[in-house]
């Protein structure tokens, strides 16, 4: 078994082109070096369905194979790091239906919130924040919020450099990775 606490990092967006990816990228990077086994769960790549299940997920039932597998996934983790862009003053549906698919398994677990957008996602992280609140993780800190500049985009809205765009909020995300991280550690020593 690992020694080190095992971080998730959830990416929001599913578009097939994303900041969110290389934001998501570069925090494994610091979630390793803060001392934790960091693990990209790509809400792209896992394709959760919209939710399909029965019965509300504070009834602790899991019925459908993705969702035993999500379930599954979240219940490993001692800590996640929650990465998203703002969508229209929110955050992106799919995240919110990955979220709405568990409650127990978050219940408890260190957790901090990445947002980007124009003002730094901060309609997005607010609202996220209230939900995760909500559901009772453990929030840390008060997240980081990356905000554009007109100059990170081209004229057909694709980003330029997403590693100068991350590179300005490294000192802040280094910060939360090495927080979370030991949150984690002390939630995974506790159980
Ligand atoms: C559906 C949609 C709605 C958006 N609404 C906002 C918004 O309200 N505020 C903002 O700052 N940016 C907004 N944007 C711009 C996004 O912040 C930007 O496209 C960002 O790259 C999206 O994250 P992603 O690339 O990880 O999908 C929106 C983008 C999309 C696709």
């Amino acid at each position: 078994m690992s020694e080190r606490p095992k971080v998730g990092i959830i990416v929001g967006s599913t578009r097939p082109v994303r900041v969110g990816r290389p934001v998501a990228d570069e925090l494994v990077a610091l979630l390793e070096d803060a001392g934790a086994e960091a693990i990209m769960l790509d809400l792209a790549e896992l394709r959760l369905p919209l939710l399909d299940e029965a019965l509300p997920p504070a009834s602790g039932v899991r019925t459908e194979p993705h969702t035993i597998a999500w379930a599954e996934r979240i219940e490993a983790l001692d800590g996640v790091v929650f990465v998203t862009p703002d969508y229209n003053s929110g955050y992106p549906a799919a995240l919110k239906n990955a979220i709405d698919y568990l409650k127990h398994e978050w219940v408890g677990k260190p957790a901090a919130v990445v947002s980007y957008g124009w003002a730094g996602g901060r309609s997005a992280a607010a609202q996220l924040t209230a939900v995760l609140a909500y559901i009772g993780l453990d929030l840390q800190g008060e997240g980081v919020q990356m905000a554009f500049e007109p100059t990170d985009f081209d004229e057909s809205m694709r980003m330029v450099d997403a590693a100068a765009f991350v590179g300005r909020s490294i000192e802040g995300l280094r910060e939360l990775a090495q927080q979370v991280v030991a949150a984690s550690a002390a939630e995974r020593v506790a159980v």
